[in-house]
């Protein structure tokens, strides 16, 4: 769909793909059975977002709270991301998706990083869709990581804390660059943002839908963007009206 005949497009789109453990347990299959149905969602709407003129997708893959889970949902999950990665890379590649991993690394293993940090730098240059994969994220971790970096900038003399304004904020978090959220799903039910790209979503649109992750197509972000259309967005400001 060209843009330009479609101004209200949401260019940011932002997924909680929420729901996978109760999928599984509904089909009496283990969670891990739901995680693994989510991966197969999460190509449906790779593939169906530039299609929709969508230019960046973010999607809630592992929170830093997750790490509470049960170690083997956990070693699951990280699992999973390595082998999207390592199976999907080449195809996305073709495709014209630049990744980008959001959240922090420290805590996961090298080996894992180093596989993050080749599928950043291979699909660098790419322009059809940027994907942006949150893994190990928290919004508020990423906005005190930002804050730490900034005070340093200062404490070392390279910048004033005058100068510290929503713009450099911007540009000290994971998302530099990037805009901010026009809509925010979450499948699965549940009404809540879970420390999601809170700095992000400031004027995002949210939607909740009933269904759950694994259930999530083309159809669903197509009945999700359509719902985004309708609404009226005044940023703060009044409503246009036109003569
Ligand atoms: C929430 O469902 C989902 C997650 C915590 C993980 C989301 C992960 C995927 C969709 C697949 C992994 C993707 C990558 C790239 C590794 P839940 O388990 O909280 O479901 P429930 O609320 O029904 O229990």
């Amino acid at each position: 769909m060209p843009r330009a005949n479609s101004p209200s497009l949401p260019r940011h789109v932002a997924i909680i793909m929420d729901g996978n453990g109760r999928w599984a347990t509904h089909r009496g299959l283990p969670r891990s059975a739901g995680h693994k149905a989510g991966i197969d969602a999460l190509r449906r709407a790779v593939r169906a977002a530039p299609e929709q003129g969508i230019e960046y997708l973010s999607m809630y893959s592992f929170s830093t709270e997750n790490w509470q889970r049960p170690k083997t949902e956990v070693a699951f999950l990280l699992n999973l991301l390595r082998r999207f990665i390592k199976q999907d890379l080449a195809e996305l590649h073709a495709a014209g998706v630049r990744i980008v991993v959001i959240g922090a690394r420290s805590d996961l293993e090298p080996s894992l990083v180093a596989l993050l940090c080749h599928a950043e730098s291979l699909t660098k240059e790419n322009i059809k869709l940027t994907l942006v994969i949150a893994f190990n994220y928290g919004a508020k971790q990423e906005l005190a990581r930002a804050a730490k970096a900034l005070a340093q900038e200062a404490v070392a003399g390279r910048i004033n804390p005058d100068d510290i304004t929503v713009d450099r904020v911007e540009q000290a978090l994971n998302t530099a660059g990037m805009p901010d959220v026009d809509l925010l799903i979450r499948t699965g039910g549940e009404q809540r943002i879970s420390n999601f790209l809170l700095w992000q979503c400031a004027y995002a649109e949210f939607l909740f839908m009933p269904l759950f992750w694994p259930d999530f197509d083309g159809a669903a972000l197509q009945r999700a963007i359509a719902e985004f259309q309708s609404r009226d967005r005044r940023f703060g400001g009044l409503r246009a009206v036109t003569a």
